[in-house]
C-alpha cells in the first residue's frame, strides 16, 4: 500500500491532508473531531492580538454559487479571524497538540502590521508547541480595511518585512498564506522567500460578490439590505489556485520553495493535481464545510488506491510531477493535429456539440444527414479545439483524435510534421528566431 505520510518542511503528519484555517478548525471541540474524523494537520483559525476579539457580523455571512445539481460550487463568506479570546484558543492549541502529538497544529497569525505587535504575539504562540505559524496575508474582507490581511499581500514588500520579523522572533517554522487578489502571484511568493518564509500557502479567498437580491437590490449575503464583497472558495476556485501553484513552483526564484496548495480541493483527485503540480501538501475548508469531517477517508483512500495503481510507493514519486510541462503558450507544439471523433454507439442525438460548433466556433458538426439527424464531425473544418467534448452532456461520447505523423491534415491539406515546432520558430511571427535547446520543453515521465 502507497505511503503518504507527509513531510512538509519538516513539519510530519500521517497524510498531506490538513485543515485550512477557517471555521472547521476554530475551537478544540471541532480539531479534536477532525482528528478522529483523519486529517493529517490543522491550521487553527486565525489568531489575532490580545485583547477584545473582532466582532462578526450577526446575520448571514454566506454566498453561494450552485450547479443544477443543487451541488455547492463556490462559497463565499464575510466572516473575520477568530472572535474567541486569544487566550483560549492557545491553551486549547496547547492541548489538543499534546493530545495528538502525531498530528500537525499550525497557528494562523493575523496581527497589524507593526514590528511590536508581532514580536508580541510570537512567543504566546511557541509556548504552546505547536508545530509552526501560518501568517494570514489573505483574507480579502473586513480586516484588509484595517490594514491587515490581503493588504499586507498585496505589497510584496510588507510580506518580505513581516515574514523576516517572524524568522527573527520564532523558532517555529514560518509559512506566509498568500491572497490571490493580486496581478502576479509570482511577486507575493518571491517577497516571501526574501524574507526567509519557510514555505507559501496558497490560495486565501477571492473578492467576490456571489449575487445580488433583485426585489430588495441588495447583494448576497444581506445583512438589513446591504452587503459588501466576500472571500470566494470551494470547487468553482481551484483552477486559479492550481495555476498559481505552478506558477511559484516553476518560476526561477521560487523555485524548490515548498508549496502547501488550498482552493477547491473536495476529492483525492483534486489533492493529487495540488501535489504533481508542486505543492507538497494540500488544505482544505469549503469540502468539509459542505460534507463535514469524515470526507477526508475519501481523499486517503483515493489517494492511496490511484497510488498503488500506478506504481507511486510515496509522495515524493507525485509532488512536481506535472510541473516540468507547464509551459507558457509560444512553447506549445504547433504540430499537434487533433480532431473530434463522436461515439455514435453513446450520442443522444441532443445536438449541443452542432450548435456550438456551428454558431461559436468552425462550422464543423452536421445536424441533418439524408433529412434525419446525425452528428458527425466533418474533418475539413474541424480546427481540434474540443468545445464540442466540453459541451455534450454525455461523458466520453466525443473523443479528440490526434492525427499521427505523416497523416494528412484535411482542413490544412498539410501532411502533420513529426517534428516539434513552437510559435517562436513560426514563419508568420514576425520576432520568430531559430530554434534553440532552450526552448524545447523536457517531456514528462
Ligand atoms: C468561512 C470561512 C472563514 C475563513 N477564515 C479564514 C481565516 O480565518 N484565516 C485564513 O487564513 N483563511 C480563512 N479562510 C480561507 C480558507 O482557509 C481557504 O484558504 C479558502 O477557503 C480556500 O480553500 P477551500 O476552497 O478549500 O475552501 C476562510 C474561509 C471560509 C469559507
Ligand atoms: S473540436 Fe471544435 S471545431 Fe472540431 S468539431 Fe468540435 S467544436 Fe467543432
Ligand atoms: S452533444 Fe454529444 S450527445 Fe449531443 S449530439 Fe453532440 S455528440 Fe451527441
Amino acid at each position: 500500500m502507497a505511503d503518504i505520510r507527509n513531510n512538509f518542511i519538516g513539519i510530519k503528519s500521517p497524510n498531506p491532508f490538513w485543515l485550512a484555517s477557517a471555521p472547521p478548525t476554530d475551537k478544540a471541540y471541532n480539531v479534536v473531531r477532525a482528528f478522529q474524523a483523519g486529517w493529517g494537520g490543522v491550521v487553527w483559525k486565525t489568531l489575532g492580538e490580545e485583547g477584545p476579539p473582532v466582532v462578526n457580523v450577526n446575520g448571514p455571512r454566506y454566498g453561494a454559487i450552485w450547479g443544477a445539481d443543487r451541488r455547492l460550487l463556490g462559497l463565499n463568506n464575510i466572516e473575520l479571524i477568530t472572535d474567541r479570546n486569544l487566550q483560549l484558543n492557545l491553551q486549547e492549541m496547547k492541548q489538543v497538540k499534546k493530545d495528538w502529538p502525531d498530528r500537525a497544529i499550525i497557528a494562523s497569525i493575523m496581527v497589524p502590521c507593526e514590528e511590536e505587535a508581532w514580536k508580541a504575539i510570537l512567543p504566546l504562540v511557541e509556548e504552546t508547541e505547536v508545530d509552526g505559524i501560518e501568517l494570514n496575508f489573505g483574507c480579502p474582507h473586513g480586516m484588509s480595511e484595517r490594514g491587515m490581511g490581503s493588504a499586507v499581500g498585496q505589497v510584496p514588500e510588507y510580506i518580505e518585512m513581516v515574514a523576516r520579523w517572524c524568522k527573527q522572533y520564532t523558532r517555529m517554522p514560518v509559512i506566509v498564506k498568500l491572497t490571490p487578489n493580486i496581478t502576479d502571484i509570482r511577486y507575493p511568493a518571491r517577497a516571501a522567500k526574501r524574507g526567509g518564509a519557510d514555505a507559501v500557502s496558497l490560495i486565501n479567498t477571492i473578492s467576490s460578490i456571489t449575487a445580488v437580491n433583485l426585489d430588495s437590490f441588495s447583494p448576497e449575503p444581506s445583512i438589513d439590505g446591504r452587503g459588501s464583497h466576500g472571500g470566494y472558495c470551494g470547487p468553482a476556485v481551484k483552477p486559479i489556485a492550481l495555476n498559481m501553484v505552478a506558477e511559484i513552483a516553476r518560476d526561477g526564484e521560487t523555485r524548490g520553495l515548498p508549496i502547501s496548495g488550498i482552493g477547491g480541493v473536495t476529492t483525492w483527485r483534486d489533492a493529487a493535481e495540488f501535489l504533481a503540480l508542486g505543492a507538497g501538501n494540500v488544505q482544505v475548508c469549503t469540502a468539509a464545510m459542505t460534507y463535514g469531517f469524515k470526507i477526508v477517508q475519501e481523499m486517503i483512500e483515493g489517494l492511496k488506491s490511484w497510488m498503488d495503481e500506478k506504481g507511486h510507493a510515496t509522495l515524493d514519486d507525485v509532488i512536481g510531477r506535472a510541473t516540468p510541462n507547464v509551459t507558457d503558450w509560444q512553447y506549445l507544439n504547433l504540430n499537434y493535429v487533433t480532431k473530434a471523433k463522436i461515439n455514435q454507439d453513446l450520442c443522444i442525438k441532443c445536438g449541443r456539440c452542432h450548435i456550438a460548433c456551428e454558431d461559436t466556433s468552425h462550422q464543423a458538426i452536421t445536424h441533418l444527414v439524408d433529412g434525419a439527424r446525425h452528428f458527425e464531425v466533418i474533418e475539413e473544418e474541424c480546427v481540434g479545439c474540443n468545445l464540442c467534448v466540453n459541451v455534450c452532456p454525455v461523458s466520453g461520447c466525443i473523443d479528440m483524435i490526434p492525427l499521427a505523423a505523416g497523416e494528412l491534415d484535411r482542413r490544412t491539406g498539410k501532411v502533420v510534421q513529426p517534428t516539434y515546432a513552437n510559435w517562436t520558430q513560426h514563419p508568420n511571427n514576425p520576432m520568430a528566431q531559430k530554434p534553440t535547446p532552450v526552448q524545447v520543453p523536457e517531456p514528462a515521465e
